[in-house]
C-alpha cells in the first residue's frame, strides 16, 4: 500500500504518546446543569490534542460516532490556522505560531503533522463498531485519504461522499466554479459495523400497519400499470387464470405463495385482487452524492441571534443524517473541531425527534467557545423566543469543562499543582489498568477508585503536600479495606508502613506514589 511522506512525519508519528495527561476542570457557571459531570453532554474548551488525551481514561473505545470538520487549509484569510503543537523537534519548533498561508511551501506538511496525532487519538477513542466522518475539500482530501488509509487501513474505508455546498455564482472562479466538498468515511473495523441505514420517518412507517414474526408490513397489490417484470399467469383460488402486469417477478411471487405471503381478495366487481406483504426495510441508504438539501446554510446559524459571526457552519441536516445512519439511541458522538456547535445541535434535535438518549462531546479551542459554541447549544436546548424554527427548545443539559494543569508525577514531590482526588484517580486507574474510569463509583472515604477485570483499586491521597508527607498505608488502613471480593487489590499511597507478608495477607499490590505508576498487564 502506498504511504504518504511529509516533512515532520517522523517527529509526530508517536507524538500522541508523549502528550501529557491534563486535568479536565469543570466550570459550573458555564454549564447547563446542576450536576456537572464527565458523563453528561460535554463542551470542552482546549486544544483537542490535549483534550482527546484527557478523555481517554473515561472514553477510550466508547465513542460510537466521530464527526469532524477540521480546518480545510485553504491558505486564505477565512481558513487561516496556525500549527502549534509542542513536538520535540527543532524543525517543527520553527513552524510554531506562524499563520499558514498559500505561499507557505510546507503548508500540507504542517496540516498533516497537525492531523496525524489527533487521528491516532480519535481512533483510540472510537468504539469497535464506530464510524468516523471527516469533512474536507480538495485542498487536503487526497492527502487525508492516504493518511487515513495508513492509520485506519484501506479495508476500513467506507466511502467518500461529495457534498453540494452551494449552487450558482462563481463566474469569477479561476478554473471551475467549485460547488462541493467531501465527507470521508472510515470505520474502526468495517466488519463490525452494522449496516448504515437511515431509519424511516414515522410518517413513512405509518402505512406498515401489520406485523408478523419477520417485522412490519402492509398488504400491497401485485397489479401495476407498468412493470419491468416478464408477463406470467397467476391461478386464482377458483381456478381463474389471471393475466395482469405484476409488480414482482414470477420467482418471487411463487416463493411468497409458498410461504403463505400472498392473499387473493374478491373485489366488488367480481374480479380478483392479488396481494403480497410489502415489508418495511431497515431504512434508506445514504446517497453517495450529498445533494441540495444538505447545502451550507448560514441562515440556520443566524437564527440564534448570536452577535459574533461564525463563517462556515455545517448544515444541521447533514450531521443529523450521518448520525442517524451510524448510531443507535444511546450513542456517544464526538466532534473535536466543534466550531459553532452544529454537531451538538444535530444530536439534540435527533434526541427530541426520536426520543433517544444520544450524547455529544464537543471540543473547541478558540476563545469563542462560551460566546458561540456553548451559547448556540444553550439556545437549542432552551429555545429562542420568536424564532422561526427554534422557538421550542429540545431540552437537555451539558457540562462545560476546561483544560487544567498536566498531571505530573514530579509535582507530587514539590507539592505544586496537585491534582484533585478525582482527577488523580482517573489518571491512575486508567494508566494502571487500561480500563474505563467511572467517577461515579469512587469513594474518597474508603479510597476506592474503581474495579477492573483483575483489580479493585484504592487511592490514599489528598491534594495537600503536608498530608502526603504524613500519610501511608498502615495496618489499620489495610484492615479498613472493604470485604475481600476475590480480586487482588491495587493500592496507591505515598508510603507504606506494613511489611510484605501483610501485603500478601491482605492481597494488596502496593504502588508507591509518585513513581510506581505502570500499566499492569495481566
Ligand atoms: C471548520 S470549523 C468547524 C465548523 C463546525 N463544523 C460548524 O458547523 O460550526 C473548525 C473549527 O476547529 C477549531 N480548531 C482548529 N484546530 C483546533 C484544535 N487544535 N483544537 C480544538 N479546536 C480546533 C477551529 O477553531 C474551528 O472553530
Amino acid at each position: 500500500m502506498p504511504t504518504l511522506h511529509f516533512k515532520g512525519k517522523t517527529f509526530v508519528q508517536n507524538h500522541h504518546l508523549a502528550v501529557k495527561y491534563h486535568q479536565l476542570v469543570p466550570n459550573k457557571e458555564l454549564s447547563l446543569t446542576d450536576k456537572v459531570s464527565l458523563h453528561d453532554n460535554l463542551i470542552i474548551q482546549g486544544d483537542n490534542l490535549k483534550v482527546l488525551k484527557a478523555l481517554l481514561p473515561t472514553y477510550a473505545g466508547k465513542i460510537n460516532c466521530i464527526c469532524i470538520d477540521p480546518p480545510y487549509n485553504t491558505g486564505s484569510d477565512n481558513g487561516k490556522w496556525v500549527y502549534n503543537d509542542n513536538v520535540n523537534s527543532p524543525m517543527i519548533n520553527e513552524w510554531l505560531g506562524k499563520v499558514v498561508d498559500k505561499e507557505d511551501l510546507t503548508r500540507h506538511d504542517k496540516w498533516l503533522c497537525m492531523m496525524m496525532p489527533r487521528l491516532k487519538l480519535l481512533k483510540e477513542l472510537l468504539h469497535e463498531e464506530g464510524v468516523i466522518f471527516i469533512c474536507i475539500d480538495d485542498n487536503e482530501e487526497s492527502n487525508l485519504k492516504i493518511l487515513m488509509d495508513e492509520l485506519f487501513t484501506e479495508s476500513n474505508f467506507m466511502g467518500k461522499l461529495p457534498r453540494r455546498t452551494k449552487s450558482g455564482g462563481g463566474s469569477a472562479a479561476s478554473d471551475f466554479a467549485i460547488e462541493h466538498d467531501y465527507v470521508l468515511v472510515y470505520a474502526k473495523n468495517k466488519e463490525a459495523v452494522p449496516k448504515l441505514f437511515i431509519p424511516h420517518d414515522p410518517d413513512y412507517a405509518v402505512r406498515y400497519k401489520e406485523e408478523d414474526k419477520d417485522g412490519k408490513y402492509f398488504w400491497d397489490t401485485m397489479e401495476r400499470s407498468s412493470t419491468a417484470t416478464i408477463p406470467y399467469k397467476i391461478i386464482a383460488p377458483d381456478g381463474e387464470v389471471l393475466t395482469g402486469k405484476w409488480f414482482r417477478a414470477e420467482k418471487t411471487f411463487l416463493a411468497d405463495l409458498e410461504r403463505g405471503e400472498v392473499k387473493f381478495l374478491k373485489k366488488k366487481d367480481g374480479t380478483w385482487s392479488v396481494q403480497f406483504k410489502q415489508r418495511m426495510g431497515q431504512g434508506r441508504k445514504i446517497r453517495s452524492l450529498i445533494e441540495n438539501e444538505f447545502k451550507s446554510n448560514q441562515a440556520e446559524y443566524e437564527e440564534f441571534g448570536i452577535k459574533r459571526k461564525f463563517d462556515y457552519p455545517k448544515p444541521v441536516s447533514l450531521i443529523k443524517e450521518l448520525i442517524k445512519a451510524s448510531t443507535d439511541e444511546n450513542a456517544i458522538i464526538l466532534d473535536s473541531f466543534a466550531g459553532s456547535g452544529t454537531t451538538a445541535h444535530a444530536v439534540l434535535e435527533l434526541n427530541k425527534y426520536d426520543k433517544s438518549n444520544r450524547k455529544f462531546i464537543l471540543v473547541e479551542m478558540e476563545d469563542y467557545v462560551d460566546e458561540i459554541t456553548a451559547e448556540r447549544v444553550r439556545k437549542v436546548i432552551n429555545g429562542v423566543p420568536n424564532s422561526k424554527n427554534y422557538e421550542t427548545g429540545t431540552g437537555g443539559t451539558f457540562s462545560y469543562f476546561e483544560l487544567g494543569e498536566t498531571i505530573e508525577m514530579e509535582s507530587l514531590l514539590k507539592g505544586k499543582n496537585l491534582p484533585s482526588f478525582t482527577e488523580f484517580a482517573r489518571y491512575l486507574f486508567y494508566t494502571a489498568t487500561g480500563e474505563e474510569f467511572n467517577e461515579k463509583s469512587i469513594n474518597e472515604k474508603t479510597g476506592f477508585i474503581g474495579e477492573s477485570k483483575n483489580y479493585e483499586a484504592y487511592l490514599f491521597y489528598k491534594a495537600d503536600i503536608e498530608w502526603l508527607k504524613k500519610n501511608a498505608l498502615t495496618l489499620e488502613r489495610c484492615k479498613s479495606l472493604p470485604k475481600f471480593k476475590n480480586k487482588q487489590r491495587l493500592v496507591f499511597a505515598p508510603a507504606k508502613y506494613v511489611d510484605d507478608p501483610t501485603l500478601l495477607e491482605f492481597r494488596i499490590d502496593f504502588c508507591q506514589l509518585p513513581y510506581e505508576i505502570y500499566r499492569i498487564q495481566k
